[in-house]
């Protein structure tokens, strides 16, 4: 038995917040933003507006799309480093109470802005083994509620949104997931970290003054390490599979930054037709960012059945990922 990527569904809060509203905030400017990062614009939920309502939302839209109902997902994977409760229940067994989905296994999964992609080879491992047919795979994250809306290092770079995605066993190889690699190095997991209310330092006033359980990046550090490894984890999976780079369809990269993008792509010789950049609307959403950037593709018209994509991932941990993926809608 085969894994196919089936469908694709995303949700995106409707409220917009532009680098000119973050000029009233915080010491920063538009031209700033737009030149080190690329972003002009990011969404951000409601107050009353969960992590897991938005994955619910591009979840229904997923099932919608490959016109299966909740009750024929027998697996739910969410990627959130923004869950809706601290330590539980996690936020996929609140989206499988929300789709009315009882009695399958549903869990989170903490890998940061790579969480899609780990999501990915879980619900691919499940389905080769013979343990699961429908695998619905959420990345969605509610950052605005984890960013410190005082430090203009950080706050400019996040957004809120979710995507989903139904994962299905398939006896067809020519739909299969030709290959996924996930891998992790936490000698860096200083590098991006919430510091405060984990057991290492307990939720206290200290940590609350010191605004601790919030994400500090060392931005610059980080960023040198995610060229270098974006680039390299692509070059081996194109080489491991025999794939040549003009054969990818669409390369869709976690949408962190536009100049780390930029870099990546002309490492590999990729033409800007093949590489799909939608940082400057949502700014970095995490584990969100890879299927809400394939979910504008589709939406466009331009994402079809059979298209070769090639997906990249990078985020705090430091984790990594990347897969090539056939869309078979
Ligand atoms: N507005 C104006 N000036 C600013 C701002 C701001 N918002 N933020 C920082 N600066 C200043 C700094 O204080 C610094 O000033 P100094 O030279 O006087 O000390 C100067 O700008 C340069 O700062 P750098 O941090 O060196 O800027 P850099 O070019 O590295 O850009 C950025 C920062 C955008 C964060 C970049 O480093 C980056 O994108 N890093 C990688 C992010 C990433 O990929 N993260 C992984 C995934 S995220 C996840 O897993 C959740």
């Amino acid at each position: 038995m085969y894994a196919c990527f089936r469908s694709i569904g995303a949700y995106v809060p409707k409220n917009v917040l532009t680098n000119h509203d973050l000029e009233q905030r915080v010491d920063t400017s538009d031209e700033w933003i737009t030149k080190r990062t690329g972003i002009k614009t990011r969404h951000i939920a409601d107050k009353d507006e969960t992590t897991s309502d938005m994955g619910t939302k591009a979840a229904r839209l997923a099932l919608e799309r490959a016109a299966m109902q909740p009750d024929d997902i027998d697996m739910i994977v969410c990627a959130t480093i923004s869950p809706d409760y601290f330590c539980m229940p996690s936020t996929a067994c609140m989206i499988a109470k929300k789709l009315g989905v009882a009695n399958v296994p549903a869990m989170d999964i903490s890998a940061a802005c790579s969480g899609f992609i780990y999501a990915l080879a879980t619900a691919k491992a499940y389905i080769e083994a013979g343990m699961a047919k429908n695998v619905l795979i959420i990345g969605a994250e509610k950052l605005s509620a984890i960013v410190d809306w005082t430090d203009r290092t950080t706050c400019i770079l996040f957004g809120d949104g979710a995507g989903a995605a139904i994962v299905s066993a398939t006896e067809n190889k020519e739909e299969a997931i030709i290959d996924v690699n996930i891998a992790a190095d936490g000698k860096y997991y200083n590098y991006l970290i919430t510091p405060g209310c984990g057991t290492n330092h307990p939720c206290s006033e200290e940590v609350l003054k010191e605004r601790a359980c919030f994400i500090k990046m060392k931005g610059n550090e980080t960023f040198k390490v995610a060229v270098k490894t974006l680039t390299s984890d692509v070059e081996e999976i194109l080489a491991k599979n025999g794939i040549a780079s003009e054969q990818i369809t669409h390369f869709i990269p976690h949408q962190a930054n536009y100049r780390i993008l930029n870099a990546v792509a002309n490492a590999l010789g990729l033409s800007d037709d093949q590489v799909v950049m939608t940082v400057s609307k949502y700014g970095n959403t995490s584990s969100a960012s890879i299927p809400m950037a394939m979910n504008e593709i589709y939406e466009a018209g331009k994402l079809k059945k059979g298209d070769l994509m090639l997906l990249d991932a990078f985020g705090g941990g430091f984790t990594w990922g990347s897969a090539l993926v056939p869309f078979c809608g």
